[in-house]
């Protein structure tokens, strides 16, 4: 049977995007009883996909390639030019493997246990404070914890500067106007910072041990036997520090979470069944980060007896695949038990991209993410008590990256 693709009648959707935030995808796939729908966005033809399958066919590199994909709007903001995002194929892989290579359970356990005990030694001043807004405050740790784990040196009197700017190049990806501006700005004072130290650690101006992610990026050489260029090799650091401080978000989400579902917070005390890892699973599900991906057919195909021609753009629905009721029973309930039973698959929990590690995009900070949501989510019921005074915990999913809207205030803090 010959079936059509169902097309939004519109001369272009951008504005239905950016007032819908992340139920752009979702309310159409509902609307038309769909998975995949055609739309126009920033002036030209997109197909947008959804769930399991449409992920499958979204991660086949035969099908799609990234090149022309990424807005440079986006790149200017939140990735950097000439980075990782936008590469394919063996240059793609092998600039992928030096990420991965930093991903052992050693050097991803040293990184567990300095953000501990930048926890310690934060919640210490915390305790003398009248309040303290927590994303902020996990901003500044993250930021902290990052720069020490990579080897990159940073001035106590810098951290907020530097935790703040990592920031607004995140709140730039789906915004026009100042929120665009303030993340292009702070993208090129990172960048310049970052070439600096690229240059300074290759003269042995500075100090680098061997093991460490700017070392591995600093003297990496791609598939030819050449060092990246300083510039690209500071934006790749940045790859590393900007998303260990986007954990941030994740932390207030889950304290949220823990806030107003108070049987957590006892069950991630007593952590049976690994429960505080199923937590962390459960908050990267339910609540929005990355709303969708982009990438462009490689060569004309057919799916679902549709044609993909060459060079369209397509979008991946990240955030309505997280809460696909053909996958997830009762989606929009956070339920961090689900993960006991789940089967599981590459394409199914796609929060921070799907597929393979080494061959395709998936984000290789996803162990480290779990990771260091888990071990601040335990250090808040075991080691906090606080009180959370009346505010405004709702977040929009209007806005693109979004956050509970008081960005979690904590009074009267006390270590135990
Ligand atoms: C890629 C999300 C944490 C490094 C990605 C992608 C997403 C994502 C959606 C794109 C996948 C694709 O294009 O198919 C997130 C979220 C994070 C997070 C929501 C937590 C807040 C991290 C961490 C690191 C990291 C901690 C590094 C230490 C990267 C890199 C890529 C990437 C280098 C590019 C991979 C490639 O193009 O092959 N991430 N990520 N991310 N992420 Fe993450």
């Amino acid at each position: 049977p010959k079936r059509t693709i169902p097309k939004d009648r519109c001369i272009d959707n951008t504005c239905k995007l950016l007032m819908e935030g992340y139920l752009f995808i979702p309310n159409r796939c509902r609307r038309y009883k769909t998975d995949l729908f055609q739309t126009r966005l920033m002036g030209q033809k997109v197909i947008c996909l959804s769930g399991e399958d449409a992920a499958e066919i979204f991660y086949n590199n035969h099908l799609f390639t990234r090149k022309g994909a990424i807005p440079k709007r986006i790149q200017k903001t939140l990735f950097g030019k000439k980075a990782i995002q936008t590469m394919d194929g063996p240059d793609h892989k092998h600039r992928k493997s030096m990420f991965l290579s930093m991903m052992t359970p050693n050097r991803m356990d040293r990184l567990v246990k300095i953000t501990e005990k930048q926890w310690l030694k934060s919640a210490k001043q915390w305790e003398r404070k009248d309040r303290i807004i927590l994303f902020n405050e996990a901003g500044k740790i993250l930021c902290r914890s990052a720069c020490q784990w990579a080897g990159v040196p940073i001035r106590k009197s810098e951290v907020t500067q530097r935790a703040k700017d990592f920031s607004a190049m995140i709140d730039a990806f789906g915004a026009v106007g100042p929120r665009h501006w303030k993340g292009r700005c702070a993208r090129n004072r990172c960048e310049k910072w970052m070439k600096q130290i690229i240059k300074d650690t290759r003269c042995e101006k500075i100090y680098v041990p061997e093991g460490t992610a700017l070392h591995d990026i600093a003297f990496y050489r791609d598939a030819k036997g050449k060092l990246l260029r300083p510039k690209i090799a500071g934006i790749e650091i940045i790859n590393v520090l900007r998303p260990i401080t986007a954990i941030a978000t994740y932390i207030t989400f889950g304290a949220v979470a823990m806030h107003t579902n108070p049987e957590c917070e006892k069950k991630i005390q007593y952590d049976e069944d690994n429960y505080t890892h199923m937590f962390a699973q459960e908050v990267r599900r339910y609540y929005p980060f990355g709303p969708f991906l982009g990438a462009r057919v490689r060569n004309d195909f057919l799916y679902n007896h549709q044609l993909f021609r060459k060079g369209t753009l397509v979008f991946l629905d990240l955030y309505g695949t997280d809460h696909d009721a053909r996958i997830w029973y009762q989606p929009n309930h956070f339920w961090p038990e689900r993960f006991k039973y789940r089967k599981g698959s590459p394409y199914d929990f796609i929060p921070q991209g799907g597929g393979n590690y080494d061959t395709g995009h998936r984000c290789p900070g996803e162990w480290i993410t779990t990771m260091l949501i888990k071990v601040s989510m335990s250090f808040l019921a075991n080691h906090l008590k606080y009180k959370v005074p009346l505010q405004d915990l709702g977040y929009s999913l209007r806005r693109m990256p979004t956050l509970p809207k008081s960005k979690f205030i904590m009074q009267k803090i006390k270590l135990v």
